[in-house]
């Protein structure tokens, strides 16, 4: 009787346990797929690239991005910046750039950049490319 008890107890257990994997693996599997993280340099080629450089030579249209987590905001020489945005001073920090990024126009009144990047999860890819280019 026991030994026969504690064996359909022990299939039981291995049964749950199966049981359990089944059902934890694709929960398992879900948290990563949906983690993925936007490719800040696929984004970047995508909505920045046509207007900025990242050589340190500014143009095409904006000013060049190479360093500019960090940087004074409109700083560069070689770019004629907006009024509004050489009015806004400060640093491009990270609480900086997300703003920006996520209205310019409402961060920097009379500025002459207007692409949004409405997704935060898409600045904060940017943003974490952007310092990978010093
Ligand atoms: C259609 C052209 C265009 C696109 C696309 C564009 N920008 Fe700009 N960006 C500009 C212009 C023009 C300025 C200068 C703004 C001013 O002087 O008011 C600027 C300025 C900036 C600045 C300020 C830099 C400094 O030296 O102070 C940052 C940061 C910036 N852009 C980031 C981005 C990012 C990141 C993207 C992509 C998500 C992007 N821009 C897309 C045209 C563009």
């Amino acid at each position: 009787m026991r030994p026969l008890h504690s064996s359909l107890v022990t299939l039981g257990l291995s049964a749950a346990v199966v049981l359990g994997l089944a059902v934890l693996t694709p929960v398992a599997v879900a948290p990563s797929a949906h983690a993925q993280a936007p490719n800040g340099a696929a984004l970047y080629n995508a909505q920045c690239k046509s207007c900025h450089a990242l050589s340190g030579k500014s143009g095409p249209a904006g000013p060049s991005l190479k360093g500019v987590a960090g940087r004074k905001v409109a700083s560069l020489g070689d770019y004629k910046y907006s009024k509004g945005l050489t009015a806004k001073g400060g640093t491009w920090t990270d609480a900086a750039l997300d703003a920006y990024l996520a209205n310019p126009g409402g961060y920097a009144p009379g500025g002459k950049m207007f692409n949004k990047v409405p997704d935060p999860k898409a600045r904060a890819a940017i943003i974490a490319y952007l310092k990978t280019q010093p």
